[in-house]
């Protein structure tokens, strides 16, 4: 009889990464309602976070492929982690199911630029004004070289896929402003990384 359980997968950067990215989530997201993470790897966040913010529903939600682990990690998670959703942000005709806000970590940097200015028109859609967009990871500003540390990690993610890449943070910034979004935080994060927040606002 074979009893083993499949395993779930496993990254240590979430292990590293979620109190830092915990400390800035307890500041933006809302005290309840729902919120969509998008690129959610492992499921190991996901898991993490619902279980800190219990007063929040975590939908968690990556390429179908990656769902079988994400509910993995969904056993060990309370009520509150919801049942991981297919989402792909280079999908024609994108549309976001209801949220209060969205969470996306070390992932706009693995998809194709369009994923990025697909996630904010979408999130238009489905955010209201106050509500708010969290991405994490390492962006390219264009008043500083980049750290040497990123300009290696850059050079490895195009190598892998031209397509993808490290951000530049102006680029975002504009996307989200044609979209409706404002900046209202970017905080250095350790290994050179950032946490951004976009607010929706009311458009005129
Ligand atoms: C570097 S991993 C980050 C995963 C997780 N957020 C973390 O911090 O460990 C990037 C994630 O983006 C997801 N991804 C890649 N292409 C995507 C797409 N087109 N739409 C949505 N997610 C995508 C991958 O499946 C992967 O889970």
């Amino acid at each position: 009889m074979n009893s083993s359980s499949p395993e779930k997968p496993y990254a240590i950067a979430c292990d590293r990464n979620r109190e830092p990215i915990l400390a800035v989530l307890r500041q933006c997201l809302p005290k309840r309602g729902r919120v969509l993470e998008i690129g959610s790897g492992t499921g190991q966040h996901a898991a993490y976070f619902s279980s800190v913010f219990p007063d929040l529903e975590w939908l968690p939600s990556d390429l179908q492929e990656n769902l079988e682990g994400i509910s993995l990690w969904r056993q060990e998670a309370g009520d509150n982690c919801l049942a991981p959703i297919s989402l792909d942000l280079l999908s024609d005709n994108l549309k976001l199911p209801q949220a209060d806000a969205i969470v996306c970590i070390n992932t706009l940097h693995i998809v194709a630029w369009k994923g990025a200015c697909q996630l904010f028109a979408a999130a238009r859609d489905v955010l209201v004004p106050e509500q708010g967009i969290y991405l994490y990871g390492p962006y390219r500003y264009a008043d500083r070289p980049l750290e040497p540390s990123n300009v290696q990690f850059d050079q490895w993610l195009k190598a892998r896929d031209p397509a993808s890449g490290i951000r530049n943070f102006e680029d975002l910034t504009q996307v989200a402003q044609d979209q409706g979004f404002v900046l209202d935080d970017d905080i250095p994060m350790p290994a050179n990384n950032r946490s951004i927040c976009f607010r929706r606002v009311a458009q005129q």
